[in-house]
């Protein structure tokens, strides 16, 4: 009988995101896999429905909270880690985009940016790779960040900057944590449909739509896409996987 390898039975999996989109797929797939969830997002009516859709026998918390309140966010995190048990995994999904033509792009906005998608984020693992709080023989931190990581595209300056500066992080982070066997990797994707890409304003034009999925040899992703990637590494199928950027894009960046 062969073990499944991808299975994410008992588990402690932390989602960020999880009232929405990616993250909310991201909690069905680990749900279905065996995980025990803390789910992390600001709307907790959103957070409570993605809680009813799980399917699996594991256990779900739930943790409104806005990650840039960096005082809570420390003070929170502890406690409910302390409930919660040592973590074995962590998805960052929550993010903000926007597109904003590169004269416009004030200190400001890149400093707002910066803070929900990079400082945040770095801030949330620094928290959970503390020794009691982590799986002392092991974990696997997964960011999403996304193909404007690695490619530009006008206006995308703003987005573009922290999702580059994540990715760089993640990898300086993999070297520094894989002697803790902590593994640390980023999932890139095209444009997959969620409330993010609804709003974007290729969205609003039934050619512009068009065009981007064009750019996508596959089509248009789904969150569900970038859900299994997550699955995989944080699963022990994942196990000598560090420091790397996994493509899910339809071939977006292939061409
Ligand atoms: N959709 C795409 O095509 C696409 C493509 C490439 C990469 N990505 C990336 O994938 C990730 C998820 O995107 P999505 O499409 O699922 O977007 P989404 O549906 O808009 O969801 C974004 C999530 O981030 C959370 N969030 C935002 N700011 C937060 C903050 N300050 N504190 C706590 N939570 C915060 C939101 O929480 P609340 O709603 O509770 O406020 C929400 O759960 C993002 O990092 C995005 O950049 C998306």
């Amino acid at each position: 009988m062969l073990q499944n390898n991808f299975s994410l039975q008992d588990k402690k999996i932390v989602i960020t995101g999880a009232s929405s989109g990616i993250g909310r797929a991201c909690a069905i797939s680990c749900s279905e896999w065996g995980a025990t969830l803390l789910l992390v997002g600001r709307n907790g009516e959103e957070l409570e429905k993605t809680k009813s859709m799980l399917t699996g026998a594991g256990n779900c918390t739930l943790l409104q909270l806005d990650l840039t309140q960096f005082d809570e966010v420390s003070l929170k995190i502890k406690a409910l880690v302390d409930l919660f048990g040592a973590v074995d995994g962590v998805i960052h999904a929550a993010g903000i985009s926007t597109t904003l033509p590169f004269r416009n792009c004030s200190p400001e906005k890149m400093n707002d940016f910066f803070q929900v998608n990079v400082v945040a984020a770095l801030h949330l693992t620094q928290l959970l790779i503390k020794p009691g709080c982590v799986n002392a023989n092991g974990a696997s931190i997964v960011f999403i960040t996304s193909v404007m990581s690695q490619v530009g595209e006008s206006a995308k300056v703003l987005y573009s900057m922290t999702k580059g500066a994540l990715l760089a992080a993640s990898r300086s982070m993999a070297i520094e944590l894989a002697p803790k066997k902590i593994r640390v990797n980023c999932i890139a994707p095209g444009v997959v449909d969620t409330p993010m890409s609804q709003k974007a304003y290729y969205s609003q034009n039934s050619a512009l739509k068009e065009k981007i999925t064009k750019l996508h040899p596959l089509g248009l992703g789904s969150a569900e896409d970038v859900a299994n990637a997550c699955v995989y590494l944080l699963s022990h199928a994942g196990r000598w996987v560090t420091g790397t950027q996994l493509m899910v894009d339809g071939g977006y960046t292939a061409r």
